[in-house]
């Protein structure tokens, strides 16, 4: 199995909204998978994308973007909850890619202001993940009242998301290793 190249898992940031709490989630993921040994990664902001909304799917495909969803041998995505379900900006932007993701891992960190971490957008987000291919881990991050997890700064106020963020990405990181390994030694 190779062990040397590093992994690649990019974090998704998937709202454009003005003052957006997710993005202190996905920064915070971002640092912490940035301090395991062997995986790299980089920040995706859906808003930065500029996506056009004419059209829809691979016909607005945005090339860095795909170029890094087919690099990546996993995802995090990082989604708030908008009335239980997922920013339309964050499924335009997956919506541009289909092969680049076929047999990937992929962990999703929902956030809300409410108290159940996003837990019902991260059920409505699945069958979206299927049929994209994308291989769903069983652990998710959930950032419940997310105003009380950081500041307006983004610094981390309750130190207990590290060790919870932990064992998400232990286990992303275990998926996007394995499913490599499957796509480069398994036949299809
Ligand atoms: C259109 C809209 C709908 C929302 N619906 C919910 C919801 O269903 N449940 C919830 O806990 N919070 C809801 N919120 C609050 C967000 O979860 C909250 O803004 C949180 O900070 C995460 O979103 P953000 O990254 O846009 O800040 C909603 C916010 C918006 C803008």
């Amino acid at each position: 199995m190779t062990t040397e190249r590093p992994l690649f898992i990019p974090v998704i940031l998937g709202t454009p909204r003005q003052g957006r709490m997710s993005e202190h989630v996905a920064r915070f993921v971002c640092g912490e998978l940035e301090k395991r040994a062997g995986v790299e990664t980089e920040l995706i902001d859906v808003r930065a994308l500029n996506l056009p909304t004419d059209d829809a799917g691979e016909a607005i495909k945005d090339v860095g973007f795909s170029r890094a969803c087919a690099r990546a041998d996993g995802l995090v995505i990082v989604t708030p909850e908008y009335n239980h379900g997922y920013p339309g900006m964050l499924k335009h932007a997956l919506d541009t890619n289909l092969k680049e993701y076929i047999h990937k891992a992929v962990g999703v960190c929902g956030v809300s202001a409410g108290g159940f971490g996003g837990t019902r957008v991260i059920e409505n987000l699945l069958p979206v993940l299927r049929e994209f291919g994308l291989v769903a881990i069983f652990n998710d991050g959930n950032f419940s009242r997310v105003g009380k997890i950081f500041d307006e700064s983004g610094a981390l106020l309750d130190e207990s998301y590290v060790k919870r963020t932990e064992s998400f990405l232990k286990e992303l990181v275990w998926m996007s290793k394995t499913l490599r390994y499957g796509r480069e030694n398994v036949a299809n």
